[in-house]
């Protein structure tokens, strides 16, 4: 566990992290995109560490990726690469810096990892975890193949190296349907999130049989809560993650990945928005949306949320935690990431 008490004295000795109005005027370009989110007095107490990160990234050689459901500070204040897990794992193979920071959970760390070797991979909290990816092993992977011989298992990037390793093919939300309808045969294993297999299941011409995992945030969500909102804001739209249970997809307007959500947003323009996913999604699009009114049901990632800008900063101060992977789980994770990476630019070319 971080020493946050100690963390803090030895930051405040090495960098001047008191908040003045001067810090706060130099980062305003920054601030501007997050100002219907982050009140001015919030963002007084984030500029030291807005300014000390980027410079520091630059001493470093350091790029920061960071997932679509880190806080507002990180998404427009540090981050220099922002998506959904597809876009992270992309963007990891370009990667020409020496060190990568994962704003994100400890899978995206190992898949930037995996997907860039020869890179250092930061993550400022390595307890950042996920139900998902915690729900299964590579001995969960092995009972699924010996249930259905023969049928192909596609697994979420929400999976640790070593059940990637066990693994046929990754996938992710952006690419769900896309990847299972690739598989030859008539049934395909998905792990470990059961939702995003029933939901997968409900569009696709093969059977889909799955693992017992569920994301801890996403399955809080009852079709009675869409229910609920469309009774107070009958014009709403709703939007839902497909990690989300499958009486939610149904009631929704649109289901994608974190980055189609915001593609579908651009496109619709909705007047009034109901985002079924975790909670800082609205905030950070707020200002590129500014005709949209988010109803935010707040359910935050606790996981994502161990992320902050000061554990950034001494991640980077440090260099640490680095991510390693054994080369012998790696090599075969990575196939499966790549196979992954190349079915969706096959399939959408
Ligand atoms: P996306 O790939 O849609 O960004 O989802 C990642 C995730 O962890 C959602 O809970
Ligand atoms: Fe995992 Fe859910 Fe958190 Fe995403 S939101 S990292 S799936 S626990």
């Amino acid at each position: 566990m971080l020493d946050l008490p100690n963390i803090r004295l030895e930051l405040a000795e090495c960098y001047d992290l008191t908040p003045t109005a001067e810090k706060a005027e130099a980062t305003a370009g920054l601030y501007a995109r997050a100002a219907r989110v982050i009140s001015p007095a919030e963002w007084m107490m984030a500029a030291p560490y807005v300014l000390a990160i980027n410079k520091l990234k630059r001493e470093r050689n350091a790029v920061i990726l960071a997932h679509n459901y880190m806080t507002p500070d990180i998404y427009h204040g540090i981050a220099d690469v922002v998506g959904d897990s597809l876009q992270l794992a992309v963007k990891a193979t370009e990667v020409e810096a020496e060190v990568i920071v994962q704003c994100g959970v400890h899978f995206m760390a190992e898949t930037s990892k995996i997907l860039n070797p020869s890179r250092r991979v930061l993550i400022p909290d390595v307890e950042a975890g996920c139900s998902l990816a915690s729900s299964i092993t590579a001995a969960g992977v092995a009972e699924m193949r010996a249930k259905y011989p023969g049928a192909p298992v596609v697994s979420y990037v929400n999976t640790t190296a070593e059940v990637k390793a066990a693994s046929d093919i990754c996938c992710t939300s952006a690419n769900a349907l896309q990847i299972v309808e690739a598989m030859e045969g008539d049934t395909v294993i998905m792990t470990p999130d059961r939702y995003l297999a029933q939901n997968v299941a409900a569009q696709s011409s093969k059977r889909v049989v799955w693992w017992d995992g569920a994301c801890m945030v996403h399955e809080l969500y009852s079709a009675e809560d869409v229910r609920a909102y469309r009774a107070d804001q009958p014009e709403v739209a709703v939007i839902a993650h497909p990690e989300c249970p499958p009486e939610v997809v149904a009631e929704a307007d649109f289901t994608g990945s974190t980055s189609g959500i915001i593609d579908w947003l651009h496109k619709h323009k909705p007047r009034q928005a109901l985002l079924m996913t975790e909670c800082s999604m609205a905030s950070n699009i707020a200002d590129e949306l500014p005709d949209v009114d988010f109803a935010r049901p707040c359910n935050l990632c606790p996981h994502m949320k161990r992320i902050t800008l000061e554990k950034v900063l001494w991640s980077l101060h440090n260099m640490t935690t680095e991510v390693m992977v054994d080369p012998a789980i790696a090599e075969p994770a990575r196939a499966a990431v790549q196979r992954m990476i190349d079915v969706t630019q096959r399939t959408r070319a």
